[in-house]
C-alpha cells in the first residue's frame, strides 16, 4: 500500500536514495584524497599553493560557475512552480486516498461477525440488499413476550431516503424496541464518530440509483398485485397440513395449497405500496409505511394499517394536511421529502428527521469535520426517489382513505 501510494512518493524515495549516494561517494573520495602530513607546512598548507592565473581563473572556470549558477536559478525558477502546479492534484490524491481507507474501513465493520465486523450484513443482507433477523419481543419489564422474525430494511437505498445526518442519528441511537442496536458512543454502542462515518461512507459505495429503485418496485408491483390474502393462506395451508404424517410434513410443498380462492390481499396499488415487502420480504421492507406506522408490521402480525408504531397513527392526517385538493399536495410532499429534524409539517406536525423521503433523493452534504464526502444537491419530485411521485400519491390516497 505504502510503496504503491504515487509515482511522487516513489520519485521523493529514488532523490533521497541518490542523495544518499552521492553524500557517501563524497565522502570516501574526501578521505582518499586527503593526503598525509610529509613535510613542512609551507610546502603543503592548501591556502600556500600557488593558485590558477588570472586569465584562466576569469576565462572558462568563471564561465563555468556561472553556468552552473544559472542551471540552479532555472531549476528553482521552473521547478518550484511545476510543484505549485501539481499541488492541487495532489491534494486531491490525498483526499481520494483517505477516502478509500475509510470506505475499507467500513466495510470491515459491516461485515459478519464470523468476518470480524459488527453484523450489519447479517440483519440487512450481506450486500444491504434487505433481510431479517430473529428477535425476542419482551414486555415493559423486560419478560419473554414472544420470538418472532424481525425484518432488517434494505440499506442500499438509504441515501435516497435519508441525509447522512439522518442516517448518522440511526446509527449513534438505534431504534429502540427493535433489534437495530445503539452503535455510537452517544446510545451507549462501541463505535466512535470517525467510525460511523466509515460505516456511512462504505454504506454509500452500495448504493442502487433512484432509476434502479424506481425500476425494481415496477417489476415487484405486479406481484404484490396477484397475492393473497396471508391469514386465509396460512389458514389453508394449514387445513392442507393437518392429518399429515412426519414423511409427508417433511416433503410438503406449500406452493401445491391451492389458495387462488382465497381474496387478494391488497385492494389497491396504493394499499399494496403501503405494505409494500410484507408478505415476501421485498428489500426488507425499505419500501414499505407499515414497518413504521404499523404495529407488528416487521414481523408478519400487522395491526390496522397506519395505526402506529415508532412512526405515528395516521388517523389524523385529515386534520394534518386539510383540504381535498391542497391537502392531497400538502401530504403528498411531505412523504415525498420527509421529515426535517426541527422543522415543522402540516398544520401541527413537529419533524424529528425520522421520516423518510420518498420521492425527493435528498442533498448529500459533510458534517463537520467530515473528509472526503462527495456532496450532490437534493433531487426534484419529477425525478422521484425510491418511488415516483405518482406512486406516492397513490399512498397518499390509500391513507386518506383510512382516515375518512
Ligand atoms: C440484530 C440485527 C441488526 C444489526 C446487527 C444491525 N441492524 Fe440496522 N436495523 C435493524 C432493524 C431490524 C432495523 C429496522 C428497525 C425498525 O423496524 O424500525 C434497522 C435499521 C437500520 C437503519 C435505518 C434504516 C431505515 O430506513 O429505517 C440503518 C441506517 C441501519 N439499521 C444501519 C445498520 C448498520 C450500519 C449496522 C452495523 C453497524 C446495523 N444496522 C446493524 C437490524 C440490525
Ligand atoms: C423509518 C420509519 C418511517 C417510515 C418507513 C415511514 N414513516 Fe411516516 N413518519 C415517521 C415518523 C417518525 C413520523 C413523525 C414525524 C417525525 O418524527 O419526523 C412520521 C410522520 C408521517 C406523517 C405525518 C403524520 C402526522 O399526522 O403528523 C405521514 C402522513 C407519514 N409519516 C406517512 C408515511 C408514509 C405514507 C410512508 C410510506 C411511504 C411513511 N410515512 C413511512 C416514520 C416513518
Amino acid at each position: 500500500m505504502l510503496l504503491a501510494v504515487s509515482t511522487q512518493t516513489s520519485i521523493g524515495l529514488f532523490v533521497l536514495f541518490l542523495s544518499l549516494v552521492i553524500a557517501v561517494v563524497f565522502g570516501l573520495v574526501n578521505l582518499r584524497q586527503g593526503r598525509a602530513e610529509v613535510g613542512s607546512e609551507i610546502e603543503l598548507a592548501p591556502n600556500r599553493k600557488p593558485y590558477l592565473p588570472d586569465a584562466e581563473l576569469e576565462g572558462r572556470k568563471l564561465d563555468r560557475t556561472l553556468s552552473i549558477g544559472l542551471l540552479g536559478l532555472f531549476i528553482l525558477g521552473i521547478g518550484l512552480p511545476l510543484y505549485w502546479l501539481q499541488e492541487p492534484s495532489r491534494q486531491e490524491g490525498a483526499e481520494e486516498r483517505i477516502r478509500e481507507e475509510f470506505i475499507q474501513r467500513g466495510e470491515h465493520m459491516f461485515a459478519p461477525t464470523a468476518e470480524g465486523g459488527y453484523n450489519c450484513a447479517f440483519c440487512h443482507g450481506p450486500d444491504g440488499g434487505g433481510g431479517s433477523t430473529p428477535y425476542t419481543i419482551t414486555d415493559a419489564e423486560g419478560r419473554f413476550v414472544k420470538e418472532v422474525q424481525w425484518k432488517g430494511p434494505a440499506l442500499n437505498t438509504i441515501f435516497l431516503r435519508y441525509s447522512r445526518e439522518e442516517i448518522r442519528y440511526v446509527l449513534e441511537y438505534g431504534r429502540l424496541a427493535t433489534p437495530m442496536p445503539a452503535w455510537g458512543t452517544k446510545g451507549g454502542g462501541p463505535l466512535t464518530e470517525q467510525q460511523l462515518q466509515n460505516l456511512i461512507d462504505y454504506i454509500g459505495t452500495f448504493q442502487i440509483t433512484k432509476e434502479e429503485s424506481q425500476q425494481q418496485v415496477a417489476e415487484e408491483l405486479p406481484k404484490a398485485m396477484d397475492e393473497r390474502d396471508a391469514t386465509c393462506v396460512s389458514a389453508r395451508t394449514d387445513a392442507a397440513k393437518a392429518g399429515m404424517t412426519e414423511e409427508e410434513l417433511a416433503s410438503f410443498d406449500a406452493s401445491t395449497v391451492d389458495t387462488d380462492s382465497c381474496p387478494l390481499a391488497w385492494d389497491s396499488e396504493g394499499e399494496a405500496l403501503f405494505n409494500l415487502g410484507y408478505n415476501d420480504g421485498f428489500a426488507g421492507g425499505a419500501y414499505s409505511c407499515g414497518r413504521c406506522h404499523t404495529p407488528g408490521w416487521s414481523y408478519g402480525e400487522k395491526g390496522e394499517d397506519g395505526s402506529g408504531a415508532m412512526g405515528p397513527n395516521l388517523g389524523g392526517v385529515l386534520t394534518q394536511f386539510p383540504g381535498d385538493v391542497l391537502g392531497v399536495t400538502q401530504m403528498t410532499d411531505f412523504v415525498c421529502t420527509g421529515s426535517t429534524n426541527g422543522a415543522r409539517y402540516g398544520q401541527y406536525g413537529q419533524g424529528s428527521g425520522r421520516m423518510p423521503g420518498f420521492c425527493v433523493v435528498p442533498a448529500v452534504e459533510a458534517a463537520d469535520g467530515e473528509v472526503g464526502v462527495v456532496a450532490h444537491d437534493v433531487g426534484t419530485a419529477e425525478d422521484g426517489g425510491m418511488y415516483t411521485q405518482e406512486q406516492v400519491q397513490q399512498i397518499v390516497e390509500y391513507v386518506r382513505s383510512l382516515a375518512r
